[in-house]
């Protein structure tokens, strides 16, 4: 059972930690704590269902010991299940798995609620939400992807917006957003509904995580509906 809980009543911005300096790790992670951050958005690639490498669950569980923040991980891999106990143990909080590396995803998905977790399904700009209904409730978090996975610094994709206001008709409690959230484009994901946001460039590209942080932050607020 994990210790951590999130609550995404309110906006949530989760630093993606994709654009991270890794040789200074330790100390942007006490930066992003005294900036507010409430968790950390793990991006995994394995470099076959994206083009590109970034990092596995070794990686995670390193910096599981050195901070309570929520740990949110993104598997952007081809093969989650032979995989999920490395993140289960590496002390993953959530951890999202994309529809399209599993069309079937419900044992999947009940395994992670199983331990304790917060079970999530990621959907790329170009699937439609069809696609997941059948599976949402074995979700606890839906992340609509707003850019193609593999990179971050894409400009972001506001056609996807409608699939978050559909989840929002819906009742779906936790909806979440990956890719070009940035000001300007958070306004809309959260007009829309969103309330948890990932972001990379538009936090670790700024002088400032705190500024950068508080201002998505109050930006978000004063458009969720
Ligand atoms: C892309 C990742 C995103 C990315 C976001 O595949 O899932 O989390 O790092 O970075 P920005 O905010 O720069 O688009
Ligand atoms: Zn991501």
């Amino acid at each position: 059972m994990s210790a951590r809980t999130l609550s995404v009543e309110t906006p949530v911005i989760a630093p993606s930690i994709l654009k991270v300096d890794y040789a200074e790790f330790l100390p942007q992670l006490r930066q992003l704590e005294a900036a507010g951050a409430k968790t950390l958005h793990w991006d995994v690639m394995d470099g076959h269902f994206v083009p590109n490498l970034s990092y596995g669950a070794m990686v995670i569980k390193s910096a599981r010991s050195r901070t309570e923040l929520f740990f949110d991980a993104h598997l952007m891999i081809s093969e989650p299940g032979r995989y999920l106990d490395d993140y289960l143990k590496a002390g993953c909080d959530a951890i999202t798995i994309h529809i399209e590396a599993v069309p079937e995803p419900a044992e999947l998905l009940q395994r992670i609620r199983a331990a304790g977790r917060k079970s999530g399904l990621a959907i790329n700009p170009r699937t439609p939400l069809e696609r997941i209904v059948p599976f949402l409730s074995d979700c606890d978090q839906v992340l609509v992807m707003s850019v193609e996975p593999g990179f971050g610094g894409q400009s972001f994709m506001p056609e996807v917006l409608g699939k978050a206001a559909a989840l929002k008709a819906q009742g779906f409690p936790w909806i979440s957003i990956d890719g070009g959230i940035a000001p300007g484009t958070i306004e809309q994901a959260a007009a829309a509904g969103v309330r948890y946001f990932v972001v990379g460039s538009a936090i670790f590209d700024e002088p400032d995580y705190t500024l950068a942080i508080r201002d998505l932050e109050s930006r978000a607020q004063s458009h969720c509906q």
